[in-house]
């Protein structure tokens, strides 16, 4: 496999096929005399959602309006994710429902994309099994998609392009739009060289490649002025960001923290063997980077922790969590666990238990191990019967979910700044936001505090007034 670069001019064959599809789709918008439409259907991470947000950009160009929710669009697209097994099994059931729409209307157009095509097996069942599916391509290949669009028109039969190189696309060449008002999500690394045992994503996003930090701090300025408030750094161990010129990930942190308008900066994910006190040492110090650290220990016994080819131990983990603690007092922690790696010992699980209570994490995202062909666990003996994993399961759950609650509990009484996402309930007025720790709030605004418009992005400050499992409730006390 091997890295390609691609430049401005490498994207003139993408903007030719863009306007030779706006040009299409508006005479087949004539014909059938209404708006042609797309809807995407975004599974996964968050680098996922930023790849659709790019897809949305290119839909945008080619003059396409998203499908009312509810509807179906003349234009289907899956973006999926690979990284546990429930995920494929939704991905067929989906395309099995599509498969009427596509009686119904003969030429709607119904696209896969995204990390499960990056597995051949899935690749082939698609051909053998879903032949109306029009298009299949891989993840390293978003900034081509107009050109692999038209393509496939011009064929009129199915087109699957899966490539076998890693192509670094920087993100200011592709065009974006962004789903979201209250926060940016802006991709500084692509790819993974962890090889975690258990875990397909170096198999689907390649090797790990940085974007120019230049590049990158250009974005957070364009974004500042348009009056984002937030932006959250992604990679899948941004600890490991290094680019070209050998800028740093604690050099590009200070940097971003430097761009005037940006309130917030979030980052995720960061992995315990890279993470260097300075990074903490920088949260501490800037105001507005986060008070969240997300840092996944997956699990708590160093034996197995060795197997899962994640190279520290669990003395160090906590040595990590307790200068973070130190250093963030009023910050929340939180971080990914798998329960049921294979060889995994009720030993090896207590571990776990131990460990989560030691860190006592704001936050879990907890996963029972799910078999990834093609990993090196997949083949390791000792796979543990399911009924153990969701009994351990629920036991982790419960745990975590006093942690959780009392991490909620321990905010009531405080008032804070919140970034408002939305409105989470229509009925009640009630609107949702989060705050520099990332606890998810839900407030009312009282009457007597005025308000025009739409609050999402808004800052305020929010009162807390109880807690429950997964949220804590307020009262606006006035926008910032
Ligand atoms: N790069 C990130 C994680 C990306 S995947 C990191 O290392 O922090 C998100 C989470 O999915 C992982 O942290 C892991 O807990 C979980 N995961 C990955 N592969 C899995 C598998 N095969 N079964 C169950 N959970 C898995
Ligand atoms: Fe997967 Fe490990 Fe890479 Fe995270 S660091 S994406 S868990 S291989
Ligand atoms: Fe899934 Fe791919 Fe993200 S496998 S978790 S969408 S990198």
């Amino acid at each position: 496999m091997s890295i390609i670069k691609v430049t401005g001019n490498d994207m003139l064959p993408v903007k030719e096929a863009v306007i030779e599809l706006k040009e299409y789709f508006s005479s087949k918008s004539a014909d059938c005399g209404r708006p042609l439409t797309f809807s995407i259907r975004t599974y996964g991470c968050q680098l996922n959602e930023s790849d659709s947000e790019k897809l949305y950009g290119m839909f945008d160009l080619m003059g396409l309006s998203e499908a009312p929710e509810g509807e179906t669009a003349d234009i289907v697209m899956l973006n999926t994710c690979a990284v546990r097994e429930n995920a494929e099994d939704r991905l067929f059931g989906n395309l099995g429902v599509f498969k009427a729409g596509k009686k119904e209307n003969r030429d709607m157009i119904i696209i896969v994309c995204g990390c499960m095509m990056k597995v051949k097996e899935n690749v082939d069942r698609i051909k053998k099994s879903f032949p109306y599916v029009d298009l299949v391509f891989d993840p390293q290949q978003i900034h081509l998609f107009p050109v692999l669009l038209r393509d496939s028109l011009r064929k009129k039969k199915q087109l699957v392009n899966i490539s076998s190189e890693d192509y670094i696309a920087d993100d200011s060449i592709i065009p974006v739009t962004r789903q979201r008002k209250f926060r940016a999500l802006v991709p500084i690394m692509y790819g993974c060289n962890n090889f975690c045992t258990y875990c397909i994503v170096p198999y689907t996003r390649g090797r790990e490649r940085s974007r120019d930090m230049g590049s990158v701090i250009e974005e957070l300025k364009a974004l500042g002025q348009q009056g984002y408030k937030e932006v959250m750094l992604l990679g899948q161990n941004v600890n490991s960001y290094r680019s070209e010129d050998g800028s740093t990930f604690p050099e590009l942190l200070k940097a971003s923290s430097e761009v005037d308008g940006i309130e917030r900066i979030r980052f995720m994910s960061s992995h315990p063997k890279d993470i260097s006190d300075e990074v903490i040492d920088i949260m501490a110090s800037h105001k507005n980077i986060e008070t969240h650290l997300h840092l996944p220990v997956q699990c708590g016994s160093d034996r197995l922790l060795k197997k899962m080819n994640r190279p520290y131990t669990i003395e160090k983990y906590l040595g990590i969590v307790e200068r973070f603690r130190k250093a963030v007092p009023e910050g929340s922690l939180s971080t990914d666990i798998i329960v049921g790696f294979p060889g995994e010992t009720e030993e090896d699980f207590e571990g776990t238990l131990d460990v989560v209570r030691k860190a006592a994490f704001d936050f879990a995202f907890t996963f029972q191990y799910s078999v990834r062909p093609g990993t090196k666990a997949a083949s390791m003996p000792d796979q543990v019967p399911s009924d153990v994993v969701t009994e351990r399961f629920q036991r982790l759950l419960s745990l975590q979910n006093d942690l959780t609650y009392k991490s909620n509990l321990a905010k009531v009484g405080k008032t804070e700044e919140v970034l408002i996402e939305g409105i989470s309930s229509t009925a009640d007025h009630i609107f949702s936001g989060r705050t520099m720790s990332n606890h998810l709030i839900n407030f009312t605004i009282p009457e007597g505090i005025s308000f025009e418009g739409d609050l999402e992005g808004r800052l305020a400050n929010v009162k807390f007034t109880s807690a429950r499992p997964y949220s804590i409730d307020g009262e606006l006390e006035g926008f910032l």
